[in-house]
């Protein structure tokens, strides 16, 4: 028995929300194949498009499915097969999206023994060997889709947010690799009480609007007093492409997880498109290869 899947890249933070906010991408994502197999354990047979570890507890997918077979009365094991679309270190989601991949074709494959949120649980042990802290707002919205809410770490409490019916998402990734764990070091561990006045103001905010469909409160909600600051340093461009986003029609724009990819948000399309043309200019002049893609958020 085996399944074919399409694992979803995603943004997360949303620029206001670290560590708890994040969403879906339709356009960009992985593709997987993962199969039973009688003989136990988790065995990564292919991987292509990016140079990973193949050695199971060395990649993301390997310990997520590891996690999950720990906690399955399944007496047989899975190989994987790993096509990756999504360049690692890009700040899209590319670990969450082979971990989520992994684990819920996994699920499917063992007639759903777990809820969504074991799931997520499982796969957010390949976020720990990815980065070293096991985040959840990026396997969140790959393995609930759309936009997720980390509400608690500790007891885990995800919650699925609706979204408008015209929000597009536009994502263009300066092609430099950053590594999660560099750009969490370079954190403060610490915030001001002022700072997180002014960012769960925001947080709420965001949520409020996507809950009423209000696009002006989601673009005044967008804004990140705490880690666009410090990590914007390591994205060359980044001011510019934000100050043009904005100038473009975006609601809003920031860093892309922990970077270097930067994501705007837009009402309709055609301003997420005209949103991606003046990213693009941005790092045409400065001569920085990208890629750019605008998907709608479900
Ligand atoms: N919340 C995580 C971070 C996401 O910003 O470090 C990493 O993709």
């Amino acid at each position: 028995k085996e399944i074919k899947i399409f694992s979803p890249a995603t943004i997360a933070n949303i620029s206001c929300g670290f560590d708890v906010l994040g969403l879906a991408l339709e356009a960009v994502g992985d593709e997987m194949v993962i199969r039973k197999t009688s003989e136990k354990g988790i065995k990564i047979t292919k991987l292509t498009g990016q140079d990973l570890p193949t050695e199971t507890l060395q990649n993301v997918a390997g310990v997520a499915g590891l996690a999950l077979l720990a906690e399955s009365n399944y007496d047989g094991g899975f190989e994987i097969e790993i096509y990756k679309k999504i360049k690692a270190g890009s700040g899209i989601g590319s670990s969450a999206a082979s971990a989520a991949g992994a684990v819920w074709a996994m699920n499917e494959l063992l007639d759903r023994p777990f809820s969504n949120l074991q799931l997520v649980k499982f796969a957010m042990e390949g976020e720990r060997l990815a980065s070293g802290v096991a985040h959840a707002d990026n396997v969140a919205p790959a393995l609930f889709g759309g936009f997720t809410l980390v509400r608690s770490y500790s007891p885990l409490d995800i919650i699925k947010v609706p979204t408008p019916p015209e929000l597009y998402a536009t994502v263009i990734h300066p092609q430099i690799e950053v590594k999660t764990s560099d750009s969490r070091r370079i954190l403060k561990t610490n915030i001001s009480l002022e700072d997180g006045i002014k960012q769960w103001g925001n947080v709420g905010g965001l949520i409020a609007g996507l809950y009423t469909n209000d696009y002006e409160l989601i673009g005044r909600s967008l804004v990140d007093h705490i880690v666009e600051p410090i990590r914007s340093i390591l994205i060359p461009g980044f001011d510019k492409v934000k100050e043009d986003a904005l100038d473009a029609g975006a609601l809003g724009c920031g860093i892309s997880g922990s970077g270097p990819s930067i994501f705007a948000l837009s009402k309709g399309e055609e301003i997420a498109r005209s949103v991606a043309s003046a990213m693009k200019k941005v790092y045409q002049k400065i001569g920085v290869d990208y890629d750019v893609h605008v998907s709608k958020i479900n």
